[in-house]
């Protein structure tokens, strides 16, 4: 009930109508639908250039409808949140915990204390002790306070441990092992725990999912878990990046593995950075059997995912091959769900597969109901508002679709929508300055119309079931429509 409560009779009337108007089902056909019967939490990051408004619409649209996660690309790193000494700059993190907030979407926060990316007047302390424990602890402190109660998760230690054949803590070009030792990182989950002691507090790395062989990160992760819970350090996860490749097929087997490890120290593993590069020299030769050993592997991972009971988070390294670090910065590329066009990639197909194989009523969840259903944040603004997710809280209506040709929408400020056959009609004061979007169950923007005196010929739209925003002025409305 809560969640009812928490909608505006505006946002109720529209999903009460819209699933009166069509199959729920189908509707619920979204990651992040399917996501959240299970009780997790499957997401991606909000790359760099949506924080800069300087990405496609359809990036987020696809965002909000098929995840229930989010992290910052980079917004939240040391170098982003206190780019000088105690002047902190949280403008892009709220961006980002606003919209989280308006959609729903759990925050992960990341990373408080890592080698990289950090602000380059920190150097100005290399190797004082006492004057970088207390930068760190500050900053740490006031990131963590700022965002208090909005932030379910921090990676509050990034990447420490090194890469050699026996794993150990990195001890070099890190600012904070050369300065402090190993315990900054215990100091470091210490304070973010006073900070906010609702938060949980994730240590993250990568390529530990090569397997728990001794000497392996993986094992070396382990052994610290074991020894921050023994010495009550308030670490609750452990964050696997999994930033693979095509080729490295036993990593899901080896997350497995390590997912069982932490389960004994009652801790929660999460996928943090997950993408499956293609080599970047097959880019424009990859052939339909490539992209469907990458959804296999996408697959794994889900599954595994799902039949661990102490996972809770699934999050990828980006939404669009358009948008990723992979090309960038990696050598590899094609490493998500979906294309340069937005387009769904087979992956995104395996994703769906597995989570329709695995019954939310088979899948466990780490978390407690008060995390699931959090008490509705969500701003009273309806401009913007996910309809797909509201509506399961209101799936038992009885108000039924009772005519074919004729429906019609109210909305309390004197707008109202028909639609007869193929023509959508806006009425109302403000009809003629209304814009109309249709999207499909994906969120994908499919039509848009504008200044059109009121009156939208949806002819060019095939068959099937859509979302439809119209917005004039300040009001807005979001509905499910079936378009025969
Ligand atoms: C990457 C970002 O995607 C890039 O834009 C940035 O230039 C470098 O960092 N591990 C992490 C992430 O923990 O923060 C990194 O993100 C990818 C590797």
């Amino acid at each position: 009930m809560k969640k009812i409560h928490a909608l505006s009779h505006f946002a109720l009337c529209t999903a009460i109508i819209g699933v009166g108007f069509m199959n729920a089902q189908a509707a619920d056909e979204t990651i992040r639908q399917l996501a959240k019967e299970r009780g997790r939490f499957i997401g991606t990051i909000l790359n760099s250039e949506w924080f800069n408004d300087a990405i496609e619409p359809e990036f987020e649209e696809i965002h909000k409808t098929q995840f229930n996660v989010v992290v910052a690309e980079n917004e939240m790193k040391f170098d982003a949140t206190e780019p000088k000494e105690d002047e902190f700059n949280f403008e892009k993190g709220d961006k980002m915990v606003k919209y989280a907030q308006a959609n729903g979407l759990r925050v992960r926060g990341h990373a408080l204390a890592w080698h990289s990316q950090v602000a380059n007047w920190v150097n100005n302390y290399k190797g004082q002790k006492q004057k970088l424990l207390a930068v760190l602890k500050n900053h740490i402190t006031k990131v963590v306070g700022h965002w208090k109660g909005q932030i379910a998760e921090w990676d509050v230690v990034n990447e420490a441990i090194n890469d050699d054949y026996n794993a150990d803590w990195r001890s070099t070009n890190s600012v904070w092992y050369e300065g402090i030792g190993a315990e900054f990182l215990d100091s470091a989950f210490v304070w973010a725990h006073e900070a906010d002691p609702d938060a949980e507090l994730c240590y993250n790395d990568y390529s530990i999912e090569w397997g728990l062989r001794e000497g392996s990160k993986a094992s070396f992760v382990v052994e610290q878990v074991k020894r921050w819970k023994k010495n009550n350090i308030p670490i609750t996860c452990v964050g696997t990046q999994t930033h693979i490749e095509i080729a490295h097929e036993t990593t899901p087997q080896n997350v497995r593995a390590l997912a069982k490890a932490l389960a004994e120290l009652g801790v929660t593993l999460n996928i943090t950075e997950l993408d499956i590069g293609f080599p970047k020299g097959s880019a424009g030769k990859l052939t339909a059997a490539d992209y469907a050993k990458q959804g296999h592997l996408y697959r794994q991972f889900m599954d595994v995912f799902l039949e661990e009971p102490n996972m809770g988070e699934f999050v990828i390294w980006g939404l669009t091959d358009a948008h990723s670090w992979l090309d960038e910065q990696q050598g590899k590329t094609e490493g998500l769900l979906f294309d340069k066009q937005y387009k769904p990639k087979p992956a995104y197909d395996s994703v769906m597969a597995s989570l329709k194989a695995h019954p939310a009523s088979e899948v466990k969840t780490p978390y407690p109901d008060s995390i699931l259903n959090p008490p509705d944040t969500t701003a009273k603004d309806t401009t913007v508002k996910d309809t797909t997710v509201k509506d399961t809280t209101v799936r038992d209506t009885t108000v039924k679709d009772t005519s074919d040709a004729i429906k019609m929408f109210a909305i309390p400020n004197n707008i109202s929508i028909h639609i007869a056959g193929r023509t959508l009609f806006v009425m109302g004061t403000a009809a003629k300055d209304s814009k109309v979007e249709v999207f499909d169950m994906q969120g994908r923007p499919i039509f848009s119309m504008e200044n059109s005196k009121g009156v939208f010929d949806l002819s060019s739209i095939a068959d099937g079931l859509y979302v439809v925003r119209v917005r004039s002025g300040s009001a807005s409305l979001v509905t499910r429509i079936s378009i025969r």
